[in-house]
Parts: C-alpha cells; structure tokens; sequence
C-alpha cells in the first residue's frame, strides 16, 4: 500500500535544521526550570522502568475524547466543559514528562518533537477557547473550538506516534542484547589485562562490555546504553560504596552490579552479566532478566 502525501511533510520534519536554534532555547529553559534530579528522574519515568509521558498524556486526551462524545447528546454541557477543564489541567504533567525526554533525544526526533509540541500547544489553547466559550454561554462556538482542538490533539498524537515508532525516540536500544549474546560461558578479558578499580572495555562476539574489577570481583554490564546508546566503556566511574557507570551522553547511571537504572534519562536497565575467574581469564554470561 503507497503511504499518504501528507507522510513526505512529516518525515521531513526530522531535517528541518532551521528549528534547533528554538530547540536549543527550549532545552536551556527545561534545564533550568527542572532542575531537581529526583523529579527529573520521576519525569522520564525511572521508577517505572519505561517513559512516564505516553501515560500522562492519556488523562487530557482521553478527557477530550469523551468531551467530544458527549458533545453529541444533549443536556450534557456542564459534563463536557467539566471534561474539558480536567484535560486542561492534566496538560501539565503529560507537557512536563514530554520535556525532559525531549531535552535528552538526538536532533533529528527534537526537531519532530518541537513540532509535536507545538501542534500540542494549538489543540491545548483551542479547548482553552472551547472552555470559555462554554462558560460564557457560547454553546455552539465551545463545539467548533473542541472539534478544531481534537482535530489538533490527534496530529499531534499521529506525529507522536512517528517520533515514537519510526524515530524509536523512546526505545530501549538494548533489547535485542539477550538475542545477540549466546547462551553460556564466554571468555571476555584476562584478570591482569583488568586494572583494579577502573572501567575496561571489552567484547563477547559483537556485544560491547564494560568491566570493573574490584577485590578480585569482576562486574560487566552491556556498554550500549539503554536510552540512545552511549558508550557506556568511556563513561565514568562513580563508586560511593555501590559501584556506577555514568553514560558520556546524556549521564544515565547504571548500578554495575545488577545494570538497574540509578538516575535517567534511561528507563530501561543495562543487561549484566554473571563473571567468574577460570585460570587467569575472566568469562562471561548474560543473566536472565529480573535475577
Ligand atoms: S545515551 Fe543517553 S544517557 Fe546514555
């Protein structure tokens, strides 16, 4: 089946180079106002495991939906705008979740992202509209502007969706790991190639790893980091007892220890592996998800 026209205007959007200088804008802002990590932290979603936005936009999209139904019985004005007003205010955490991911994605899906946004920021004014045209009596004109906002709200879900879907904006970048890794025992280092208390790099087949040798443990974790994929091999040791690696991307931290997610953007926790020491060679195995 030929894709739609309208398809070319939004694969596009991804190159449109003439919208960083706004996103670099919004990013410092985002910055500045969110500053607290655990927020941030509860923003992108790290309690959870996976992004916290595609949950906190279904309260105002939902609301609006059901607005729209009601809209087409009569005598349920009051519970329209009451709807109305409940996807207004939910706006706030779906925008604030939205950002943060937004501020720590490559370019291309930030500039899809920007757009998105905006379009989001249209539909959000027009039920504004919708609420007081309602309020004040205006029946008929709180109709056309709802419709005109849920026709808003869905290209900005449809471009959303693109982000999410084809951009892979959100996706875990580790998930293919457990099909790549053969099962067992794999030779990854000797012991005396891993210097005491610091980051090496290392391999089993194609999948790169990142070990930490400590008191004669050897830690590894996956070096492909979970949110975009950053090379976890030349990322920073961060050791207050619990040994970590900082991402060099976008500083997501993994304990090395179990690969759970200490602080976002990522979500998705580092595959580890299990280590023992046979004659002088460190070997390797991928632990099953969740042990
Ligand atoms: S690639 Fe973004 S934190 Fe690692």
């Amino acid at each position: 089946m030929k894709s739609l026209p309208f398809m070319d205007s939004i694969n596009q959007l991804e190159n449109a180079t003439w919208l960083d200088p706004a996103a670099k804008s919004i990013r410092k802002v985002v910055k500045n106002v969110i500053r607290q990590r655990d927020l941030r932290d509860l923003l992108h979603g790290v309690p959870f495991g996976h992004p916290l936005h595609p949950v906190m936009v279904q309260i105002p999209i939902g609301a609006w939906t059901s607005a729209s139904i009601l809209d087409l019985v009569s005598g349920t004005q009051k519970a329209s705008a009451v709807l109305i007003g409940t996807g207004i205010t939910a706006v706030l955490p779906a925008v604030a979740s939205g950002l943060v991911d937004w501020s720590k994605s490559e370019p291309g899906p930030q500039r899809t992202g920007l757009v998105h946004a905006g379009v989001n920021v249209v539909a959000t004014s027009l039920y504004a509209i919708s609420l007081i045209q309602r309020c004040t009596g205006r029946e008929k004109a709180g109709k056309i502007f709802s419709l005109a906002g849920m026709a808003a709200v869905s290209t900005g879900g449809f471009i959303g969706g693109h982000l999410a879907y084809r951009q892979g904006a959100s996706i875990s970048r580790v998930i293919d790991i457990p099909n790549n890794v053969p099962s067992g025992w794999h030779q990854v280092a000797t012991l005396d190639s891993l210097e005491e208390g610091k980051l090496t790099g290392g391999t089993i087949g194609e999948t790169p790893l990142v070990l930490f040798r400590r008191y004669g443990t050897v830690r590894a974790l996956a070096a492909t980091c979970s949110h975009l994929g950053g090379p976890l091999n030349e990322g920073k040791l961060i050791d207050d007892g619990d040994p970590c690696v900082e991402c060099p991307w976008h500083q997501s931290v993994f304990s090395l220890r179990t690969g759970e997610v200490i602080h976002g953007p990522a979500t998705a926790p580092q595959p580890h592996f299990e280590t023992r020491i046979v004659e002088g060679q460190v070997e390797a195995r991928l632990r099953p998800a969740h042990s």
